[in-house]
């Protein structure tokens, strides 16, 4: 097809895997190859460059690339599609993976979405095939991609750093994003401004530990203070972010949820695992009454503040006794969503080689126990705010029905209610009438002031 700029536009499909980072990624290929005039399709059938944005975190990955692969072998002999695998997968397995899979085209690391487009022109022109895996210590990686699209978006990502220095025993983070990175602050507010003018209203900082952003910048500013400029730009009204570590949540961040109007009142915060015992051997750096102390004070100054978190059972060496005193935390802190895993081992860290490994049968008993009783904690929550009015920020038609707008609270909670779309971006009063297990209904009130 010819575009408006007279040049030949393709198109690029992209199946990705894994956490809000990954999906950030994509979005972030996504933009670099506008600018080779590649456009989105979410059919592959059509693409003319495929891309598998891959996640090795939580889950094993590769057999779901090889059969990905497979399925997307017959649209390069029909159409001679690039096809490319990216992400921790791309990272681990570099060379192998064109060893393994004779039409791959393309593999690119976590460090080279920004120069995509130069090594797919090398395909294109040469046939070569291409493996990236270098990690690049000078943080090009991270500088900004602008958005060329016009579509407006009312939340955006913005990675305000990458990377970890942690190594947690268990997680593969350190080995496939490289050591922690963190943006100077002039790109990310430049990149922020830039969002803004184009109508977005929310963003979510995200970075595998964003409390520790600005280590080892020279200028430079504290993640306190990155979210106090944020706070001054015109435009944005709500602000997010992901992940902290509970190690690193300083008080100056906790003052920022009373001190800051447009940062919302949610925080995820880790805990992986409720007993001191096993946070040790995980190389977690903190213990389960430091962590309490952290969620009381967040609540000191926001009692309003909903409180995420992700938990790991089984890992090598847990006992009943570890475990109940997961639950005994689940209990306490009352939650208002976790995400549960197995834990599962990753070759390369320090975990791997430990023998004390628990049974499978053992781990997805744990697994259903703990997300039955964090199920009842969720609906409570939510069934009390049945009755109250909450700012929710509206994000277009409901996945439920088209006569339904959807949005979220400042508490992040998504609300379904009848409206239309010129709400879309507005931040709107909603009194909740129902709580449900992972969504509130509500109806909007006209005359609210
Ligand atoms: N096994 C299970 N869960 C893991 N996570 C990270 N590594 C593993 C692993 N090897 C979980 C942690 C982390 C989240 C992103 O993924 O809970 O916070
Ligand atoms: Fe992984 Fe720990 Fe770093 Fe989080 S803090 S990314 S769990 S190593």
């Amino acid at each position: 097809m010819v575009g408006e700029r007279g040049l030949v536009e393709k198109k690029v499909y992209i199946e990705t895997y894994g956490c809000q980072m990954n999906e950030h990624d994509s979005e972030r290929m996504l933009r670099v190859l506008e600018g080779s005039f590649y456009l989105e399709t979410k059919e592959p059938q059509e693409a003319d460059l495929i891309l598998i944005n891959t996640c090795s975190v939580r889950e094993k990955p590769e057999h779901k690339v090889y059969s990905a692969l497979g399925r997307y072998k017959r649209v390069k002999e029909e159409r001679g599609a690039i096809i490319g695998v990216a992400g921790c997968v791309a990272q681990q397995e570099g060379l192998r993976l064109l060893d393994r899979v004779p039409y791959l085209d393309m593999v690119i690391g976590t460090h080279a979405i920004s120069i995509l487009p130069d090594l797919l022109r090398k395909v294109e022109s040469t046939g070569k095939r291409v493996c990236e895996t270098g990690f690049d210590e000078k943080g090009t990686y991270l500088k900004t991609i602008f958005p060329t699209d016009s579509l407006p978006k009312v939340k955006s990502f913005v990675t305000i750093m990458q990377g970890c220095d942690h190594f947690c025993s268990y997680c593969v983070v350190p080995f496939v994003r490289g050591r922690e990175k963190s943006r100077p602050s002039a790109e990310i507010l430049d990149e922020i401004r830039h969002l803004a003018e184009r109508g977005v209203k929310e963003v979510c900082l995200l970075g595998q530990n964003v409390n520790g952003y600005g280590r080892g910048l020279d200028q430079e500013i504290g993640f306190p203070e990155l979210l106090s400029r944020i706070n001054e730009i015109e435009g944005i009204e709500r602000i997010r972010f992901t992940t902290s570590h509970p190690k690193d949540l300083s008080n100056a961040l906790i003052k920022a949820f009373s001190d800051l109007s447009k940062l919302c009142e949610h925080i995820h915060l880790p805990f992986q695992s409720g007993s001191d015992r096993i946070l040790e051997r995980m190389h977690r750096g903190y213990s389960i009454v430091s962590y309490l102390e952290r969620i009381e004070r967040l609540r000191a100054f926001r009692p309003e503040m909903a409180v995420t978190a992700d938990v790991i059972v089984g890992f090598p060496g847990e006992e009943e006794e570890d475990f109940n005193q997961t639950l005994n935390l689940i209990r306490k802190v009352q939650f208002d969503d976790l995400f549960s895993f197995k834990y599962s081992t990753r070759k390369g860290t320090a975990a791997a080689q430990l023998d004390d490994q628990v049974e499978e049968k053992i781990k997805q008993q744990r697994l259903v126990v703990l997300q039955e009783i964090q199920r009842e904690i969720t609906l409570r929550k939510n069934l009390a705010v049945e009755g109250r009015t909450e700012e929710v920020l509206v994000e277009g038609i409901s996945k439920q029905s088209d006569q339904d707008m959807t949005g979220r609270t400042r508490t992040n909670k998504s609300v379904n209610f009848q409206g239309d779309l010129q709400l879309v971006g507005k931040v709107v009063p909603v009194r909740i009438t129902k709580g449900f297990a992972h969504s509130l209904r509500g109806e909007r009130l006209l005359n609210a002031s």
